[in-house]
């Protein structure tokens, strides 16, 4: 039975009170598992959240025969004596993510065979950077039957240079992971800067590994030629999820009266709360919390153009927050989209209920604001673009319902509760 979301706008009021706490990071706990393919023992993860993408990682695990327990956002992977080379088709095709194993696999087997992964369309996402680091490190690649076949030429890898072309977050951690057992050193140029990227190579360098300037354009890891990595007993806290914290930042200060996002980091959403505070949103900033307490002056915020760039800069998956944001401001702005095409497939549902959004080309559009929002039945087309609706929702007139629970469920753990929690009028629903 499918679901879907309703939720009664507050047509503009800034009504929404009270303690939003944040989640564990999806990005960084889908990782986190795929890491424990380098570890010779158990290991237990806490604040991991309870969210559609863990449980399809947690099945993938299982599907190469790790045993996952998974109670209360506290998880434990229990590897088994040898893993099975191979990774679920059907599983793969479900989840972007799922390429992100096929290193460590190939690090700890010296083999893997994967499908072309799935995951939310958000125009082309290629794998050429993961298939090319495969085989700097000295691995071949054969493609047959609808399956990629990555084979360590000697059952081990050899560190290599590897420059990417362009930045790539899962690119990053999947050949970190690759490296982390290999023979001799690899250096990644060119490397993602995420907190995720950081918060592995921690829990990995804890570990047994190797692993300096994660955090930086250049990562070097020494390999331990193919000694598992041991956790000892250790548990591993999932950091907070700054996406969340993004989408919450917007809600808070389109919606709030005075808003608390709790549990969250936010030197990781550095560029949104500078472009928030140049727009007039008063903010709070603590070391754990930012409290939101609506605008500076009565007046709609001021319209500012935003760009999204790899990390620290703007992230791409606040990008579709942002345009409602800027739906709620004074003024005319482009938003210019850098790292994906085919991310402006929200346009033309806000534009239903009320917005002045310019698709200029498939990287840039020109929003106009303020606009009121008013009801709509919305179906979201990618999982970060579906808490953008709620919050779409939010501010409207009117009664919106949006469609596809299960898009958001795969990213954010029981939004309708957190929301409710703060005077969102949010139910879900069974529909046909
Ligand atoms: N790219 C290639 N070839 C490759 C890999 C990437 O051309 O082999 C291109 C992509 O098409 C894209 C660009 O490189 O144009 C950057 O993509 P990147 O590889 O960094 O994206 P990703 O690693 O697939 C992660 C997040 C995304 C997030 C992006 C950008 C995970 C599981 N996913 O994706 O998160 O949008 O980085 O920050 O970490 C989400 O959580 O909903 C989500 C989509």
């Amino acid at each position: 039975m499918r679901e879907r979301f309703v939720v009664e706008g507050l047509a503009g009021k800034r009504a929404l009170r009270g303690d939003l706490p944040v989640s564990g990071a999806k990005n960084a706990a889908l990782k986190f598992l795929a890491a424990t393919i380098l570890f010779d023992d158990e290991v237990t993860f806490d604040n991991m959240p309870a969210i559609e993408d863990i449980h399809r990682m947690g099945e993938l695990l299982e599907s190469s025969g790790a045993t996952v327990r998974f109670e209360d956002h506290t998880m434990t992977v229990v590897p088994p004596a040898q893993w099975k080379p191979a990774l679920d088709t059907a599983i793969a095709k479900r989840l972007r993510a799922s390429i992100v194993p096929t290193g460590p696999m190939l690090a700890d087997m010296g083999e893997v065979t994967f499908p072309f992964p799935g995951g939310c369309v958000l125009g082309e996402r290629p794998i050429d950077l993961f298939l090319s680091g495969f085989e700097a490190l000295g691995a071949s690649v054969e493609e047959r039957d609808e399956q990629f076949h990555v084979r360590a030429k000697d059952g081990v890898l050899h560190g290599a240079h590897i420059f990417f072309p362009f930045v790539s977050v899962t690119g990053t951690e999947t050949l970190m992971m690759a490296a982390a057992l290999a023979e001799g050193e690899t250096v990644l140029e060119n490397a993602a800067m995420e907190p995720e990227i950081v918060a592995l190579a921690q829990m990995l360098n804890a570990s047994g590994a190797n692993i300096e300037g994660a955090g930086t354009p250049v990562i070097r890891i020494n390999g331990t030629a193919g000694k598992p990595l041991h956790a000892n007993g250790q548990t591993f806290t999932i950091p907070p999820d700054r996406i969340e914290t993004g989408s919450f930042l917007v809600l808070a200060a389109l919606a709030g009266d005075d808003v608390t996002i709790s549990r969250c980091e936010p030197t990781h959403v550095r560029s949104l709360l500078d472009l928030l505070s140049r727009a007039g949103v008063l903010l709070e900033v603590g070391d754990s919390f930012v409290r939101v307490r609506g605008s500076a002056a009565p007046a709609p915020y001021t319209s500012i153009s935003v760009r999204t760039h790899e990390y620290p800069g703007f992230p791409t998956d606040l990008q579709a927050l942002m345009a409602i944001f800027l739906t709620q401001a004074e003024g005319e702005a482009t938003v210019l989209e850098t790292i994906f095409d085919g991310r402006f497939r929200y346009a033309d549902d806000l534009n239903r209920m009320g917005a002045d959004i310019t698709v200029m080309n498939p990287h840039r559009i020109l929003v106009r604001g303020p606009k009121q929002l008013s009801r709509a039945k919305l179906e979201s087309p990618d999982l970060r673009a579906g808490l953008a609706y709620i919050i779409a929702a939010a501010i409207a007139s009117g009664v919106s319902h949006i469609d596809n629970a299960y898009v958001i469920d795969r990213g954010y753990e029981k939004i309708e509760d957190r929301l409710a929690g703060i005077g969102l009028s949010i139910r879900r629903e069974q529909c046909e």
